[in-house]
């Protein structure tokens, strides 16, 4: 049975994997800041395998998607026992957006520690991340190769889960290693952020 993703941040990175994902078969649940009612014209645009929930409902999915502001990622610590659950972190640390894109000071941590440490016993795997929305969003199919997604994570087993539903869906996952130096590369202002790879 296709596991079911809690989307946590509905705008346009948990969109446009969502879509993703339903085209692979994954039911998903939707959540946003502004309650399931708001999501409505969203959901039915995705189809019947998404829904709108709460966050709580999403953050009890089976695998949960993190595509909301860095600032507000701290509101999650107390949305749910985080305890085993795997967590894909597609979070950036920025502070402004353009033109600046400052990202915050995290004192040499990567910021996907960061997000483990407010989300304790979670198995953090970060992807998602790296690639403009509108990029991710085309066929990851591309000239006979398959569009690259980098993973990050402490937690093997969960990170093997994550790779393997990236692959269902297109993608070429390339694995970095842990938080603590692979997702530093491709976190904002990483060597890999940003980059669009097609894996031959
Ligand atoms: N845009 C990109 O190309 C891109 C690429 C890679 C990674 N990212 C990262 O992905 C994240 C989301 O970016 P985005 O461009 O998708 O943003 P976005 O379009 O502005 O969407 C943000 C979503 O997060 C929701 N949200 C805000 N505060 C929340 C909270 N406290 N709890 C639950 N949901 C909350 C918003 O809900 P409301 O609408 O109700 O406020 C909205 O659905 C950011 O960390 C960003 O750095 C973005």
């Amino acid at each position: 049975m296709k596991k079911t993703f809690g989307i946590i941040g509905a705008g346009n990175i948990g969109q446009t994997v969502a879509r993703h994902l339903i085209k692979a078969g994954h039911p998903v649940i939707l959540a946003n800041n502004s309650g399931p009612d708001s999501l409505k014209e969203i959901v039915q645009s995705l189809g019947a395998a998404a829904k709108a929930g709460t966050i709580q409902e999403a953050a009890q999915a089976d695998i949960v998607l993190l595509s909301l502001p860095w600032s507000q990622v701290p509101t999650l610590a107390g949305v749910t026992d985080w305890t085993g659950r795997v967590v894909i972190d597609a979070t950036n640390h920025f502070i402004t957006y353009a033109p600046e894109f400052k990202v915050e000071d995290l004192g040499g941590k990567a910021s996907s520690e960061v997000v483990a440490s407010l989300l304790p016993g979670a198995r953090i795997v970060k992807a998602f991340n790296t690639i403009f929305y509108k990029t991710l969003a085309e066929d990851p199919a591309v000239s006979g190769g398959n569009r690259v997604l980098f993973v990050s994570g402490n937690d093997q087993p969960a990170k093997s889960e994550v790779m393997s539903v990236i692959e269902s869906l297109g993608f070429a996952p390339i694995d970095l290693g842990s938080l603590g130096e692979g997702s530093k590369l491709q976190q904002a202002k990483g060597a890999l952020a940003t980059l669009n790879l097609v894996k031959f």
